[in-house]
């Protein structure tokens, strides 16, 4: 299984330009081939990278509707996107309730989607949000800070079996049962809170790693934040709304990070894709299924050596793009 970027500070040290850098920023963008009077919608604006790219390459008029769950991360966008006044509209909302936001706005269908998955350098780097292993902080990993339930509140309440499907399911964790039963001896003694008590914990279960390797925590981390987020849960319903909101002619650019969510981009573009979806036995389709999409990307789209040099975050990206079809074609 591939992972986010390693929330490690010490890949920033090797990485001297630590601010966000966009990935697979020419690459995407290329993808949705923007044009002037365009409207886009960017569902993970983070940094605004991908956001601002499309705004510059669909002036003088085109419009980016931007969506980020975070509020610390939409405020920050709001400055990078500043100069381009009000063709960036900008809402604090999760990419699966994209219908809602178009209603709000009046639009009924849109030429263009980018999603790019994940947690951003800011929330890596922020110790307070709960995501680092290296850096001490709450053990929270929520990135809409108005949901219920932290990562600390699963690891202090989910049953083991449960805590054991998480690690297996979002983390491909071999070592999951081990890991589930180490945090079921380490509660007795007293909550879970802090992002590097849990990181020993899980660590315990592993031999010691020597220092430059990945860290033992890494896909436990990970898996963790997808569970928090229901991650895997907003890119199933968004998908199937985005794909949705395309008008004929646009395109949809989704990046990703693991190969569980690769899994279902891939599988909800090739389902659109598809035909008839009547059983082979059947001597006539009796579905009508048209396809409704063209997937422009056979394989994924990664990153070319230059930039996982200048970026080591982007070695595990994937990009996959696709086009909606006009009713009769
Ligand atoms: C990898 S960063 C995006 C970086 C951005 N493309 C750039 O160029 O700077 C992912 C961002 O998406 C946000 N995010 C993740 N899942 C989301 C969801 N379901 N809805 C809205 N925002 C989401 C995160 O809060 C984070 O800020």
């Amino acid at each position: 299984m591939r992972s986010d970027p390693d929330p490690n500070p010490k890949s920033e040290i090797r990485n001297p330009q630590s601010e966000h850098i966009t990935v697979l920023l020419h690459e995407a963008i290329d993808l949705l081939a923007p044009r002037a009077g365009g409207l886009y919608v960017d569902g993970t604006l983070g940094g605004g990278g991908h956001a601002a790219e499309i705004l510059k390459r669909s002036a003088p008029d085109g419009v980016v509707i931007g969506l980020d769950q975070d509020e610390q991360a939409l405020a920050r966008a709001r400055e990078v996107l500043a100069p381009y006044g009000s063709r960036a509209v900008l809402r604090q909302q999760n990419f699966r309730d994209l219908p809602a936001v178009l209603e709000e706005l009046g639009y009924e269908a849109v030429d263009g989607i980018v999603l790019d998955l994940g947690v951003s350098w800011f929330h890596l780097r922020t110790p307070e949000r709960g995501f680092s292993f290296m850096l001490d902080g709450p053990l929270d990993m929520r990135m809409d800070r108005s949901r219920h339930q932290t990562a600390a509140d699963l690891v202090n309440t989910l049953p083991v079996a449960e805590l054991v499907r998480i690690f297996r399911e979002y983390g491909e964790e071999d070592k999951a049962v081990a890991i589930a039963r180490a945090i079921e001896r380490a509660r007795t003694r007293g909550p879970i809170t802090g992002t590097v008590q849990f990181a020993g914990i899980v660590a315990s279960v592993f031999p010691p790693y020597p220092p430059r390797r990945i860290h033992p925590a890494t896909k436990t981390f990970q898996a963790l934040r997808i569970a928090v987020n229901d991650e895997i849960g907003a890119l199933r319903e968004g998908l199937q709304h985005m794909i949705r909101a395309l008008r004929p002619g646009g395109r949809i650019a989704v990046i990703s990070f693991h190969s569980l969510e690769d899994r279902i981009i891939k599988q909800a573009f090739v389902a659109g894709a598809t035909s008839c979806v009547c059983p082979p036995k059947l001597p006539q389709c009796a579905c009508g299924k048209v396809p409704e999409l063209r997937v422009l990307t056979k394989r994924p789209v990664t990153a070319g050596p230059d930039e996982v040099d200048r970026n080591p975050a982007s070695r595990s990206a994937k990009l996959r793009g696709a086009e909606k079809l006009s009713a009769q074609s």
